[in-house]
């Protein structure tokens, strides 16, 4: 579509969306494990404008995360191993979400449980304290030993959903790993087990080498890639859970600029995740978030949903 049949009113576009039962004002969320508890972030970001907020992945007990070096910058990216460290559900849910509930942001919840039972007892315990919009299974963290079994195998990765849908009345989102043979598998045993929206996606696995000192430079050896570097991963894997599933997807990977968050939109996802820009650009999702109406008018679309999963096939 030209730019001529752009709405002129661009506050009259409808930014909302909608992922199963979970209502967002807007499509522009922050990813879990880069926008801490949001505290930190309250004097750069305006955190009631946001979608929707992502807090750092709680598990039942606390964890103090790997060994140093946790972080390291590659080319367009970085490597982290932070090990999911968290203070556990039960200071989470005293001391973070009561904040995080104040804020009037959509607040997504994001469980990580070591076994089956963990998660549904961590769902259960995260449905019965207030203040959560939805809650996101992190079935995808590279960093805990074991972690990713639940989005690697189809068969667990449908129970563990069905079990938590079982015990909490919350809308949920399984976030996914990239790193096994077909994601859309995974994505549809999610659908299966009931998930109201799939995130997609985690970090890829990676590594990096002093080749002077002989040594891996991450204390866990291995760690999670993310930033620019894995956009068209991210891109491919989120067209391919589009084309397998009929739930909403919500887009992580290398997401930075306005252009990246259309890329995504058109591409299947029905909102997207900053993750890894929040780190070396605070201001990144305000900025996105001011030239959203812009963007859309630009396609003549007068909401987000109509450019979802847009992208032509068919050969010119
Ligand atoms: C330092 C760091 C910590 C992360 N911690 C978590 C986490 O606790 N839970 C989670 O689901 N994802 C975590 N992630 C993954 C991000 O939420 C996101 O899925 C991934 O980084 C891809 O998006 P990006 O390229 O925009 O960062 C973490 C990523 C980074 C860089």
């Amino acid at each position: 579509m030209s730019v001529a049949s752009a709405p002129s009113d661009t506050a009259a576009l409808d930014l909302a969306v909608r992922l199963g039962r979970l209502r967002l004002p807007n499509p522009i969320l922050v990813a879990s494990g880069t926008f801490g508890y949001a505290r930190e972030m309250a004097g750069l970001v305006d955190l009631a404008r946001l979608g929707g907020i992502v807090p750092k992945t709680i598990t039942r007990a606390a964890r103090p995360g790997n060994a140093p070096w946790r972080t390291v910058e590659t080319a367009a990216g970085m490597l982290n191993s932070i090990g999911l460290d968290n203070d556990g559900i039960d200071a989470f849910l005293e001391h973070h979400l009561p904040y995080l509930s104040s804020l009037g942001t959509p607040i997504v919840v994001s469980i990580a449980g070591k076994t089956h039972d963990e998660f549904i007892e961590m769902a259960a315990q995260v449905g019965r304290a207030s203040g959560a919009a939805a809650l996101e299974l992190n079935i995808s963290c590279p960093n805990v030993s074991g972690g990713v079994d639940f989005g690697a195998d189809p068969a667990m990765c449908e129970k563990v959903v069905a079990g938590v849908r079982k015990v909490c009345d919350l809308p949920l989102l399984a976030k996914l790993t990239p790193n096994v043979a077909s994601i859309a598998t995974i994505a549809r045993a999610a659908e299966a087990g009931g998930a109201d929206a799939i995130t997609a996606i985690n970090t890829l696995l990676g590594m990096a080498v002093d080749w002077k000192r002989r040594r891996p430079i991450l204390g866990n050896v291995v760690g999670g890639l993310s930033g620019p570097a894995i956009k068209p991963v991210a891109l491919r894997c989120v067209f391919q859970v589009s084309q397998a599933v009929k739930i909403p997807i919500v887009a992580a990977g290398g997401i930075a600029t306005i252009d990246d968050v259309m890329e995504f939109l058109v591409a299947g996802a029905s909102a997207v995740q900053i993750g890894t820009a929040n780190f070396y650009d605070p201001t990144c999702s305000m900025k996105v978030l001011d030239a959203l109406p812009g963007a859309l008018a630009q396609l003549g679309a007068k909401s987000v949903a109509e450019v979802v999963g847009t992208i032509k096939l068919e050969k010119k």
